[in-house]
């Protein structure tokens, strides 16, 4: 197994070795250091509305692969749970719907919708019966405003991963941001999943790749704060005040034309804070050259909708895109094994590669 080394003086540091994303081993790896240590995104608690709706869904189809539910109980409370009935392994819910419990349609055992068991056909006979064993593993869940998310091995404190983000954007009536299915969009890019969160993490190539949002961007003034450990941020000032945040007085960024706030949380979530609400973009790993990324839209202001650097997210999207494909391609090469890093416009990559090196040589 390769192991991976960023020097953590950026002045000197080469970027991270392209085994990183070329090598499967490497890549499998990544499957239970990265993903499954860290928080993952579910969605917003609108997913599940009333008390009694069920939603099951894929934590990370194809890569972590986990089957899970999320529910509203009769009391109204989140749980989230293993989908996969204590019996013999079936898929307790299939499709989202609003019950009074679950049930296992293989050989009847039911459940309660916090997951505790609560009956089960022909087991008279069987002793040391029902046990703990026999509910529904119940997973964390880590709430901020509507969303959710969750960890299948969590070791570490979400405060670590998304309390600078909380504080900054807190003043923001998160609580109404709607989410808008019709906004949403998936993307499928032929590179590495982390090439794609890496060319987020530098605003170096706005002024060569994205002439639109470079019209709007101030990239002289464009920022990047890194928040120890598992954050960053990368602050989008505007040219002029047209088209920024409304900012309270006590925000750190009052008096300043904040066109956009690009917070990215490791390993794999971009939240984009736009006049108009939220873009969450989820980059999911496919395979070792391939990822997949979901633009999921929270819709706080839908007059501001379009507007500013906010606005065509599909056109820059595809720019990112073709890019990141590009480099995949590149980094296959004989000829190329490592780059280096501007001091100034690329610390938040420097940062995202030493971050990749700490879990990964775990
Ligand atoms: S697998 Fe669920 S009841 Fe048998
Ligand atoms: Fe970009």
């Amino acid at each position: 197994m390769p192991r991976f080394f960023v020097d953590p003086d950026i002045s000197v540091a080469k970027t991270i070795d392209t085994d990183f994303y070329t090598n499967a081993q490497v890549f499998e790896q990544c499957r239970e250091k990265i993903f499954a240590t860290s928080w993952q995104f579910i969605g917003s608690d609108e997913l599940v509305k009333e008390a009694g709706e069920v939603y099951p869904f894929t934590l990370l189809p194809d890569y972590l692969d986990e089957p899970l539910l999320l529910t509203r109980d009769k009391t109204g409370e989140l749980n989230l749970m293993s989908n996969v009935c204590t019996h013999r392994g079936n898929i307790v819910a299939e499709k989202a719907c609003k019950q009074a419990n679950l049930k296992c349609r293989y050989h009847g055992r039911l459940f309660n919708l916090d997951g505790k068991f609560a009956s089960m056909p022909e087991f008279k006979e069987v002793k040391h019966f029902p046990s703990k064993d026999d509910d529904l593993s119940k997973l964390s869940l880590f709430k901020w405003s509507r969303w959710l998310f969750t960890s299948v091995n969590p070791i570490y404190d979400p405060g670590l991963f998304f309390k600078d983000m909380m504080e900054r954007v807190g003043w923001m009536p998160l609580g109404d941001f709607k989410f808008h299915p019709e906004l949403c969009r998936t993307f499928h890019v032929k590179a590495n999943w982390a090439l794609y969160c890496e060319n987020y993490l530098e605003g170096f190539h706005i002024p060569f790749v994205h002439a639109g949002l470079n019209a709007v961007i101030d990239f002289g003034e464009y920022a990047t704060e890194l928040y120890f450990p598992y954050s960053s941020l990368q602050l989008g000032l505007s040219k002029t005040s047209k088209d920024c945040f409304d900012l309270p007085i006590d925000s750190p960024d009052y008096g300043k034309n904040v066109a956009a706030y690009y917070f990215w949380v490791f390993p794999n979530m971009m939240f984009n804070f736009y006049p108009w609400g939220l873009s969450v973009n989820v980059v999911e790993p496919v395979s070792v050259g391939e990822c997949q990324v979901r633009f999921l839209s929270y819709v706080w202001d839908e007059n501001k909708l379009d507007k500013g650097a906010g606005a065509g997210l599909d056109k820059v999207e595809q720019e990112d895109e073709e890019i990141v494909e590009n480099v995949q391609r590149g980094i296959r090469s004989r000829f190329y094994k490592h780059g280096r890093y501007s001091v100034t416009r690329e610390q938040g990559t420097h940062h995202f590669h030493r971050i990749l090196a700490e879990f990964i040589n775990k």
